[in-house]
Formats: structure tokens, sequence, C-alpha cells
């Protein structure tokens, strides 16, 4: 009997209006243009601006566009997951708020948070409720506010960051399309390299927290860096060669957007060709849970049914992975 795989049928994301150019930046901390774009070929990214407007209405607004592509009713869905390092509130989840705010009412939701990788950790865990033959129609959305958490004073890490959100629809298939391999790896230790110091139950926020700065992304850039190039092509690597699939057998390669340079290396590592690589780095910069689906939804009408695509994601943990996916539409 053929395998149930869970087959991606529909991709759409939203991106808020506001653009933050780097010349913006220029004038808001000590940086330039030339060293943006050449240190991490970022030239914009988006920025979610607006009183009472969270992670959730990004993830809503791409599941509702989503559902209407795809010509589904809310009510068919059966499962919300989000992948966000951005939670409007620490709970409930933010899955939940999306599907309320879509109109989902029959299906169950929450979040998974594996910071960068966290949209492919949740591609994996959804896909496998699709295979137990369980669940026909579930949303995987990636949503994240990151200028909530960005401090516009610290040049380091104030130019890499972009609000926005991504979802796919996955659904069952016979045919030999969908999530068809996959390898994960995490280091906890690595926590010291990336991660936000107060606000959880460490360091819940207080005044004094509030004054030091802690509540904004703390990186240490080429820590991450080095990790990141070795991981995201040693990953892509393992499963192409588990699944006999040499560099020309794939079409194409998704890494997660945080820096041109990282993108260009593991292209470089895996010898695989820049122009099978994805980018839009240089329009929407590091949207952490949003930039695997978004690159996907931008190249869209270049896919075809049957591509071998790699995904490719390194992030705070550290966590790391690749999925080998075949493109079903
Ligand atoms: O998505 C989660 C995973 N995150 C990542 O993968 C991020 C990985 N890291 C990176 O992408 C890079 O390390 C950064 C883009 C964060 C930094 O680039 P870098 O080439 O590693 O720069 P650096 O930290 O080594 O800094 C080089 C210089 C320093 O000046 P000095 O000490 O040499 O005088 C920095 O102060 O560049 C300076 N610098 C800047 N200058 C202008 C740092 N940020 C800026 C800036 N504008 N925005």
């Amino acid at each position: 009997m053929a395998k149930v795989r869970a087959a991606i049928t529909a991709v759409h994301g939203h991106l808020p209006e506001y653009v933050l150019t780097n010349q913006e930046l220029e004038q808001m901390v000590d940086t330039s243009d030339e060293w943006i774009s050449t240190r991490t070929g970022i030239k914009e990214r988006r920025i979610l601006k607006g009183e009472g407007l969270a992670s959730s209405d990004m993830g809503a607004e791409a599941v509702k566009g989503l559902l209407e592509k795809r010509g589904i009713d809310p009510a068919e869905v059966d499962m919300v997951l989000c992948a966000t390092a951005t939670p409007d509130m620490k709970f409930p989840a933010t899955a939940n708020l999306i599907s309320h705010k879509a109109g989902i009412k029959n299906a169950f939701s929450y979040d998974m948070n594996a910071a960068c990788s966290g949209f492919l950790y949740a591609l994996v865990t959804a896909a496998y409720h699709v295979e137990s033959g369980r669940y026909k129609k579930v949303v995987l959305v990636g949503s994240d506010k990151m200028s909530s958490i960005v401090d516009y004073t610290d040049r380091q890490t104030c130019v890499l960051f972009g609000d926005a959100a991504c979802a796919v629809l996955l659904e069952p298939t016979l045919e030999e399309t969908g999530v068809m391999d996959h390898k994960f790896g995490a280091e906890g230790s690595g926590w010291v390299h990336l991660h936000m110091k107060a606000g959880g139950s460490l360091k819940p926020p207080s005044y004094e927290t509030i004054d030091a700065g802690e509540h904004f992304i703390y990186q240490e850039g080429q820590q991450v860096f080095k990790f990141a190039v070795t991981k995201m092509a040693e990953m892509s690597l393992d499963v192409m060669s588990n699944n006999n699939l040499s560099a020309d057998d794939v079409q194409w390669v998704v890494p997660h957007q945080a820096n041109m340079r990282i993108i260009e290396a593991t292209g470089r590592r895996m010898n695989i060709s820049p122009e099978k690589v994805m980018v839009t780095i240089h329009k929407y910069g590091n949207t952490t849970n949003a930039t695997i689906p978004l690159c996907l939804w931008d190249y869209e009408d270049k896919l075809n049914k049957g591509d071998n695509i790699i995904l490719t994601a390194f992030g705070g943990g550290f966590t790391w992975g690749a999925i080998w996916l075949k493109w079903a539409y």
C-alpha cells in the first residue's frame, strides 16, 4: 500500500506595509547602507506598525489568504500550528488567537518554538499529524513580530530583523510528493550566544530588567555565524546522501534567511549553483519563522510538481535541521 505523505498544497504570506530601509536605519544608529548590504545582503525589511497589532494579526492574514487561495472553508481545518519566537502573549498560544481571528472553529491549535529553526521543526510535526491519517487539513503558520524584541539602538541586531508571517496548508497524498525526509539537531549549551535575558521564568520582567534592556535579543553574531554555516550545509548534505540525492537531483535549496554570506556559503558547501538557492533576505531581512515559507511563496510560480527542495535552518537554542520536500503542484 502506498504511504500517506503530507504535501504542501498552498502557501500564502503576509507582509506589513511599512518598509524600513537601510537609509532610515542610517538615521537611527551608527551604520551605513554599504555595511549592511555587504555584511548581510539586506536592503530593507518590513515592520508591523500600529497599536494592538501582533504576530497573530499577521498570522491570521496569512491564513485567511491561504484558505481563500485553496478554496477551503475555515470550518474544514483540523489543526493549526504556529511557529513563533514572538508570541502575542506568554499564553495562550498565538495559534489559538490566529484560529479565532481567521474564523477557524473546528481545529485544535498550539505553538512551537525552536527559534529560527521553528518552522522546520513544526513542518515535520504537522506532517506526522497528516501522515497518521487522522488529520486532513493542517495549517502551519510561521509568524514573528521581531520588531517587538529588537533594540533599535543596537546596530549589531537592529539591521537584521523584519516582521512577517507565512502559512502553508498540508494535506494527505498518496503520490510521491510532500515531506519526504529530514534530519534535525539541537545543542542547548548554545543558548549563551543567542537569547533574551529577561521576561521568562528565569528572570521575570522588572524595572531593572527593562532598564538594562534585557527584554531585547542578545546575539553574539560571529559565534552564531560559524555554527550556522557548518550546520545548515552538514544537515542538508546528510539528508541528500541518506536519500541518494546528488546536487543535480536538487532543483532548489531554501536556506533560512539570516545573512546573505551564510546563504551563499551553504550553497557552496552543498555544491549547488547560486541560481538554485532561494533568496529573499534583501527585501525582508530575517523574519525568523517566516523566512522559509516566504521563500516558497516568492518563488511559487517557478516551482514544478516533483521538484526536489532542500529546506534548511539554524537558530537559537542552538537548533538546526534540513528537510527534503517534493513539491506537490
Ligand atoms: O537567525 C538566527 C541566527 N542568526 C544568525 O545566523 C546571525 C549570524 N551572524 C551574522 O549574521 C553576523 O555575525 C552579523 C551580521 C550579526 C555581524 O556581522 P560580522 O561580519 O560578524 O560583524 P562583526 O560582529 O564581526 O563586527 C565587525 C565590525 C565591528 O566593528 P569593529 O569592532 O571591527 O570596529 C562591529 O562593531 O562591524 C561593526 N558593526 C557594524 N558597523 C556598521 C556591527 N554592526 C554594524 C552595523 N553597522 N550595523
